[in-house]
């Protein structure tokens, strides 16, 4: 007997095949009983009816409870009314285990429930959406750089350098020496920019945020493209490319997830370049139209991003941000020493800043008396501040926070539905 995935049913009607999976939900009606199995693949409707099955099989289908595991057989016929357009005329029904009191039954539950409950709340068809838009999400992103010849490059996770300030480091013994986690693979691609000319990085970052919002995450996954020679009129031409083609990828393959979510795509379809672009200062002027006090100097929250955010149908690119609010690696603007050549891209609809990126300095002197202000240990930096020694180049890169992309696309308003397993504050179980 062939063993067919439920997806791939379709191409099996009028063919005897085996399903392995569990029982997601049960209807019955006299003399007929529907169950609905799902494999991880997507759900498929049993049709037991009585007079063609033995009475074992009947009984077994009536006994089977939620999240059982089961192996069902029999013939695929067309049901265009039936998800994923085919249904299952059940000759065996063989249940692997019975489940006894699956705990996250059709009923409403609390959050903290489910997170306790993490391992199994993955199951839900919701959550089950939301990590396929992350896996689509993920795969566009390796796509999106392969095509365009960037070299992928593996920063190292145990570092001895802050990137991203000083505040937000998980610190940890390196046999005798401190050791962080990194913050961000950055300093790691501008060296191999000059290796490859096109690089990026994929791996999870780690910020020890004490903040409690529902943007951020002890443990994320960014995904950082450094490149050589980019200055920073480029930089933002590619952040943008990225981002509308993360978009339309979701948009053509997630169709199914999206549904399911309930996720208004008209918004998502309205994601086409160009975006509009705007300096800091003018999106000081954007805060205060908006009756919100704002002056140069302020960095700005979640709340601020908001209703920057919500003057636009697209992502907005904020640029020039003041110097002293922003990290010690950033090319002051040579027409306005007072700003940074750095950039944020605010999605829409409230989901805060998804890429923060930047030219970075690349005069050697210039660069070492940055890290002195910053009270950085130059000794851990002179590997950095080499690349500045030996042949020094303009270059440009941005990080972009996976999980924040998948709650936009997903339209779950907080992060933590959009990793498997998410490390918030107070939170390290399952
Ligand atoms: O703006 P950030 O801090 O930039 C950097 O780390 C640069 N070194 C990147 C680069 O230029 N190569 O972080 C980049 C992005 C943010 O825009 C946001 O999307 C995400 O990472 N991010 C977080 N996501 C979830 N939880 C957190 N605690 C996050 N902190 C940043
Ligand atoms: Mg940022």
């Amino acid at each position: 007997m062939t063993t067919v995935r439920i997806k791939e049913l379709p191409q099996h009607v009028g063919e005897k095949v085996t399903v392995n999976g569990w029982l997601y939900n049960k209807r019955t009606s006299g003399k007929l009983q529907f169950p609905i199995v799902r494999d991880g693949s997507g759900y498929l409707q049993c049709v037991v009816f009585k007079k063609e099955v033995d009475e074992a099989t009947w009984n077994s289908v009536e006994q089977v409870t939620q999240e059982s595991s089961v192996r069902v057989t029999g013939s695929v016929r067309a049901e265009p009314r039936a998800p994923g357009g085919v249904e299952l005329g059940v000759e065996s029904f063989e249940v692997t285990q019975l489940t006894q009191d699956y705990p996250i039954t059709p009923k409403e539950h609390g959050t903290a429930f489910l997170m306790d409950l993490r391992h199994l709340w993955l199951r839900s068809s919701k959550q089950h959406s939301v990590l396929r838009i992350r896996n689509e999400i993920e795969k566009s992103i390796r796509d999106f750089f392969y095509d365009r010849d960037f070299v992928l490059i593996d920063s190292p996770i145990l570092t001895a350098n802050a990137a991203e300030g000083t505040s937000t480091l998980f610190e940890t013994d390196y046999f005798g020496e401190k050791a962080y986690l990194s913050q961000s693979g950055q300093l790691y691609l501008e060296p191999a920019a000059a290796a490859f000319g096109r690089v990026y990085c994929f791996g999870p970052t780690f910020r020890a945020e004490k903040s409690k919002t529902r943007r951020h995450l002890m443990e994320f996954w960014m995904v950082e493209p450094e490149v050589a020679f980019l200055e920073f009129e480029g930089l933002q031409d590619l952040a943008e490319e990225y981002v509308e083609y993360i978009v339309g990828r979701v948009l053509e393959r997630c169709q199914e997830e999206l549904k399911t979510l309930e996720r208004d795509v008209s918004k998502l379809e309205n994601v086409k370049r160009p975006f509009p672009r705007i300096t800091y200062r003018d999106a000081i002027e954007v805060l205060k139209k908006n009756g919100i006090e704002a002056k140069f100097g302020d960095d700005f929250g979640g709340d601020e991003e908001t209703v920057i955010a919500n003057s636009f149908d697209k992502p907005v690119m904020i640029s020039r941000y003041p110097v002293e609010i922003k990290a010690f690696y950033m090319q002051p603007d040579p027409q306005d020493p007072q700003v940074a050549l750095g950039l944020d891209m605010i999605a829409p609809e409230g989901y805060g800043e998804i890429i923060g990126g930047s030219q970075r300095i690349h005069d050697h002197d210039l660069l070492l008396q940055r890290i002195k202000e910053h009270n950085l240990p130059v000794e851990a930096f002179q590997w950095y501040l080499d690349v500045r020694k030996y042949g020094t180049f303009p270059h440009s890169g941005f990080g972009m926070g996976v999980e924040r992309v998948v709650a936009w696309l997903s339209g779950v308003p907080h992060l933590r539905e959009t990793i498997p397993y998410p490390r918030m504050l107070n939170r390290i179980y399952p």
